[in-house]
């Protein structure tokens, strides 16, 4: 994966938002004016303008959108210097009367600017403030080579030196041809983010390197003759991803997606102060050093985003040490203290480097246990509805002698709530029965206090079923009306006893069978997730 492959995040949403300047919207159209230098394409002009351009700027909008109109003399005026100065096409695409088009590029809101280059080979979004000068300043950048190329070392070296801030990723005396493309292929896309450089003396051997502020540079060894563009593509892409990173790095809005994406763990440092920061930089960048490539550590400021501590399963009591396995979504955590004993604004915390470095240890040889976010096992079960928790939720599922059903619910999630009372009759029905009641459980667990692994929940209620036995199988996820009747045929189908349900049922008191008549609701739609809270 790519690692500028990125979901927009609410921050850099915010910032973009807030930029926009705030021309009085209503007064004025976002459809461009006749005279002006934007280009209007449309479902049939699009593919030959893209044909016969090698870079252009295009904007797809609705005529109706507020953000469409706040940006209409921007745009304008920005294809008037483009144009002129710079031969840049800027082009613009009314997505009312050409939704096909629209469709085809994947816009999903207005306005989108996507830039193409190489007649459409290379697509990106326009993420910079949609401003005049920003809008200039990007194209024109865009229009220069990606790789700056040298070929006297004395040259290189000056401008090496002006690039103190930059990450610089170059390329010494290309050796092959297939390695030489993909540092082409890798620079036009990621050029927003890194400086590109190509040097060739004609010395016979090189390498891509990369060079990172402060950090000596780091050269690219692998072999990629045998390999396909793709994946020498995501070869030199990981590469950059895992060298371009500082060995210390800090987490803010901008930085986040990066270590998300990076595809390996993030072992965070939340400090309370800069000074504390401080004292423990040169531990964390001799740690960087060492587990390079293994895992990514990085700063936090438990000031601004303390909360954080929370999606990480730990108590915010700082400075403290955390692991988040990205893929796995697993946490670990260096032991806090319990609750009772940590007094805010009182209790001071020292780390020390061994216990640093034990944990970064224990947890690379994979000695650690993840933090489970989990509620109290409880102590008596007071329904025939197993409460399940996090700490207890893999012994129960994994029970090789029961077939287990389990409903993953939220608290506030509205279609758990109607189902809850057929789900209890649900129990009731096996429990009535002594051999059902060996043989099958109805358990249920509140997915926004416990931790699950081993079943992704992608909305609420969830639905799973274990069948008794073989425990590498996958879970079966119930997809049925949530009728009584419906529940006890897929028990008797999927799981390893074939309990029928409906059979005990009508061995049962009549009373009963009212009962279960009464609470008899169809729901079929999934809860989402709410948005999920991001730095
Ligand atoms: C590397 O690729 C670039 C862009 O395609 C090309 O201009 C350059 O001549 C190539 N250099 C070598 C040494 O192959
Ligand atoms: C890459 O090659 C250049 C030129 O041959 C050399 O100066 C440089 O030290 C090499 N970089 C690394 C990190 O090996
Ligand atoms: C569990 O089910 C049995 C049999 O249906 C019933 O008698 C009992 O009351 C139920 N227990 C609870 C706590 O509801």
């Amino acid at each position: 994966m790519m690692f500028t492959k990125s979901k927009s995040s609410t921050l850099a949403a915010i910032a973009a938002c807030a930029s926009t300047l705030m021309v009085n919207a209503q007064e004025q159209s976002a459809t461009a004016p006749e005279d002006s230098l934007v280009v209007k394409l449309g479902t049939d002009t699009f593919k030959p303008f893209l044909e016969e351009n090698d870079l252009f700027l295009a904007e797809f909008f609705a005529p109706w959108c507020g953000h469409c109109k706040t940006l209409a003399p921007h745009y304008v005026e920005a294809a008037k210097v483009l144009q002129e100065e710079y031969e840049i096409p800027i082009a613009q695409v009314d997505c009312t009367e050409n939704q096909e088009l629209c469709m085809e590029q994947g816009i999903k809101g207005y306005p989108t600017l996507k830039v193409f280059k190489k007649n459409g080979d290379i697509v990106s979004d326009y993420q910079g403030q949609r401003t005049k000068d920003a809008i200039i300043q990007y194209m024109v950048k865009q229009a220069l080579p990606a790789v700056s190329e040298f070929t006297e070392s004395e040259a290189l070296n000056e401008f090496l030196t002006k690039q103190q801030d930059n990450v610089v990723i170059a390329q010494y005396n290309a050796a092959e041809g297939a390695l030489n493309q993909t540092f082409y292929n890798i620079a036009e896309s990621l050029r927003d983010n890194f400086v590109f450089v190509n040097y060739q003396d004609g010395e016979a051997s090189g390498n891509v390197s990369v060079i990172a502020p402060k950090q000596e540079p780091v050269a690219f060894t692998e072999d990629l003759s045998s390999l396909t563009n793709e994946e020498s593509l995501e070869k030199l892409s990981d590469f950059i991803s895992v060298e371009s990173k500082p060995y210390f790095g800090e987490i803010d809005g901008s930085s986040y997606e990066s270590y998300m994406n990076a595809e390996i763990p993030l072992a965070y440092f939340f400090y309370n102060s800069e000074s504390e920061r401080a004292e423990y930089e040169e531990l964390f960048v001799k740690l960087g050093a060492e587990y390079r490539g293994k895992l990514n550590f990085a700063g936090l400021d438990a000031s601004k985003y303390g909360k954080h501590a929370e999606n990480l399963n730990m108590k915010e009591q700082f400075p403290f040490i955390a692991i988040h396995e990205t893929e796995s979504n697993f946490k670990f955590g260096l032991d806090q203290l319990p609750e009772s004993e940590f007094v805010e604004g009182e209790t001071k915390i020292v780390l020390t480097a061994k216990e640093i470095e034990d944990f970064v240890a224990s947890y690379v040889a994979g000695e650690l246990k993840p933090i489970l976010k989990s509620e109290e096992v409880p102590v008596v079960q007071e329904s025939n509805v197993t409460k399940v928790v996090g700490k207890t939720h893999d012994d129960i599922r994994f029970d090789t002698d029961k077939d287990v059903l389990i409903k993953y619910y939220a608290p506030w999630c509205g279609h758990c709530k109607k189902m809850a009372p057929m789900f209890e009759t649900l129990a009731d029905v096996y429990a009535a029965d002594e051999d059902a009641k060996s043989k099958v459980v109805i358990g249920k667990i509140d997915g926004t206090l416990n931790d699950v692994f081993g079943i992704e929940i992608s909305g609420y209620p969830t639905l799973a079923l274990y069948p008794a036995g073989d425990m590498s199988k996958e879970p079966i996820i119930y997809q049925g009306s949530r009728t009584i009747e419906s529940f006890f045929e897929f028990i008797k189908e999927n799981g390893a006893h074939s309990i029928d349900g409906a059979e005990i049922l009508e061995k049962l008191a009549p009373a009963e069978e009212e009962l279960e008549e009464d609470e008899d609701v169809i729901i079929e739609d999934e809860e989402e997730f709410p948005s999920q809270d991001e730095l």
